[in-house]
């Protein structure tokens, strides 16, 4: 069995990386996205663990083969522990890649059995992250095209305008 493990903040879950888990099932028989549970970045962070956790299962829960979990320490140890043969990552631009580069390659040292899998989301969103997501609703602007339900919802709320 095939299994990918993708990492991320999901600080919050956008359809450029619900597209991504479409793709990769194609590939993959089993995804599971794997929310980082960092606690010295939870200050970084916009929700908590708990809410982007619960805004991704609530936004995947109707997808076969595709599991959430949360994670702490090593994802190249995570990787080892699910018996993954890849790590999925989104490249959406040049600007990407220095930092997943350098990252696949050291997970690559980490976890030799694994190998990093980028995939190009759809140009709808190559310009899309959760950052200039957050940006926007930070400001009360209409961020329906880019995410799911569940997350405007809770930017709303989270930004005082609901
Ligand atoms: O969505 P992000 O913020 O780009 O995801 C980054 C993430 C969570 C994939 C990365 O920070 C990570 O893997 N953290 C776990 C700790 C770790 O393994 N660090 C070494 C990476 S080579």
């Amino acid at each position: 069995m095939k299994i990918a493990v993708y990492p991320g903040s999901f600080d919050p879950i956008t359809n450029g990386h619900i597209d991504l888990i479409q793709r990769a099932l194609l590939i993959f028989d089993r995804i599971v996205v794997a929310i980082a549970d960092n606690v010295e970045k939870e200050r970084e962070y916009l929700f908590t663990m708990e809410e982007r956790e619960d805004m991704v299962k609530e936004t995947l829960k109707n997808m076969e083969r595709v599991e959430v979990m949360r994670f702490k320490g090593l994802l190249a140890d995570l990787v080892k522990k699910l018996g993954a043969c890849s790590i999925l990552r989104g490249l959406r631009a040049v600007s990407d890649f220095e930092y997943e580069f350098q990252m696949a390659l050291m997970n690559r040292k980490l976890a030799p059995e694994a190998e990093t899998f980028f995939l190009m989301p759809s140009e709808h969103y190559v310009y899309l992250s959760s950052s200039l997501v957050k940006d926007i609703a930070r400001f009360n602007g209409n961020i329906c095209e880019f995410v799911p339900k569940v997350v405007e919802r809770e930017l709303k709320k989270k930004f005082g305008f609901a």
